[in-house]
């Protein structure tokens, strides 16, 4: 009879955590396990474990039972393994260990999951030969390429229950309540969230704000004696270096409205803990979708979400690209026409 050996594979976890990741590691496993009869090794901490060969070997037991926590059971880490520093002479010594550890432990290939940085390296790595799969997790959703990343419903659920609860104490202080929503780059949370938590003002790094225009609002607002607005900050919206959204957004109408104001930071909380019931089917089916393309012999694609179904691309195609809110989105344009301020300007009706 004729002996075949199993496809061995390694699975990372890279960039910073999202709900669903364990859910996706599970996916990818026990697909493998179970479905093809592959070997799974996990690497502990990103692409680190890679670098200093720390790994383990999993049995299907051991990928049971976390399809509902929060974070990595791996670890994850921002490790970039071909960046280039001062002191860093021979950059490409990590992608060389990579390599030669890839190598060594026999890997028919590599499974990275992770946001925009993640795939970059996945696509460098694949451009140096090895069987790479990329799977795109962040609960930014700015991953090109894809409709959707797992990580992202879970953030928004967790992001609108935050501007419900300050709607309340809001009103009760007749304050203007500026919150702090995740996404450096792209605004699809503080737009999402800001839509779903009846945000007044909602204020994205893809849309260029003019603060008169906000104070012009608020204080229209406060003269329709609506007694509190909601502002709603992603991260990453342009502001003085060191400064945070939040703070930098409501020190301003503080000061240059006289209405009271006050900012709330969600940070980390929208990243942590259990997966929705969404974001653990899309996980599971990219994670499951990944071990196919494995199984059929796929290499150097990433898994993707495109309406329905769950497909893949190139990884060459999405490297280093950024999926950011487009200015003309549905969202954007229904939101302008309920009367909600994005802080580039107001129509007409909007200040009547
Ligand atoms: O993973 C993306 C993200 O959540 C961004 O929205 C945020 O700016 C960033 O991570 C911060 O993560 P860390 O502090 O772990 O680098």
């Amino acid at each position: 009879m004729e002996n075949i050996k199993p496809k061995r594979i390694g699975i990372l976890t890279a960039g910073g955590d999202c709900p669903g990741i364990n859910a996706a590691i599970r996916g990818v496993g026990k697909t493998a396990i179970v479905k093809y009869g592959m070997e799974v090794i996990g690497f502990s901490s990103g692409f680190i474990g890679l670098i200093n060969k720390d790994y383990q070997v999993f049995n299907e037991n051991q990928l049971s039972g976390i399809l509902t926590l929060g974070g990595t059971i791996l670890g994850t880490s921002r490790e970039k393994p071909f960046k280039k520093t001062k002191k860093n002479l021979d950059f490409l010594s990590k992608p060389k260990l990579i390599i030669k550890h890839y190598k060594e432990l026999g890997l028919d290939c590599l499974v990275c999951i992770g946001g925009n940085g993640t795939q970059k390296n996945a696509a460098k790595l694949s451009a140096e030969g090895l069987n790479v799969i990329g799977i795109p997790k962040t609960i930014d959703n700015d991953v090109w390429g894809t409709d959707v990343t797992f990580g992202f419903d879970s953030a928004l659920g967790i992001a609108t229950e935050a501007i419900d609860r300050l709607h309340s104490t809001a009103n009760s202080h007749k304050r203007i309540m500026v919150i702090e929503i995740m996404g450096h780059h792209a605004g699809w949370l503080a737009l999402y969230a800001g839509m779903a938590g009846g945000g007044d003002v909602i204020l994205i790094p893809e849309i260029k704000y003019d603060l008169e225009v906000i104070y012009k609002y608020l204080h229209q607002r406060a003269e329709q004696k609506k007694s509190y607005s909601i502002v709603v900050v992603a991260e990453g919206i342009e502001k003085p270096k060191s400064k945070s959204a939040a703070r930098y957004i409501a020190q301003k109408i503080i000061n240059n409205t006289g209405l009271e104001a006050r900012e709330t930071i969600l940070g980390y909380i929208q990243r942590g803990g259990s997966p929705n019931a969404m974001d653990r089917i899309l996980a599971t089916r990219f994670g499951a979708h990944a071990a196919d393309l494995i199984s059929q012999g796929q290499y150097g694609r990433m898994v993707c979400k495109n309406g329905e179904l769950i497909e893949s691309i190139p990884l060459e195609e999405v490297g280093g690209k950024l999926r950011p809110v487009p200015f003309d989105h549905p969202l954007i344009t229904k939101a302008r026409g309920l009367g909600i301020c994005m802080g580039d300007y107001c129509i007409e009706s909007q200040l009547r």
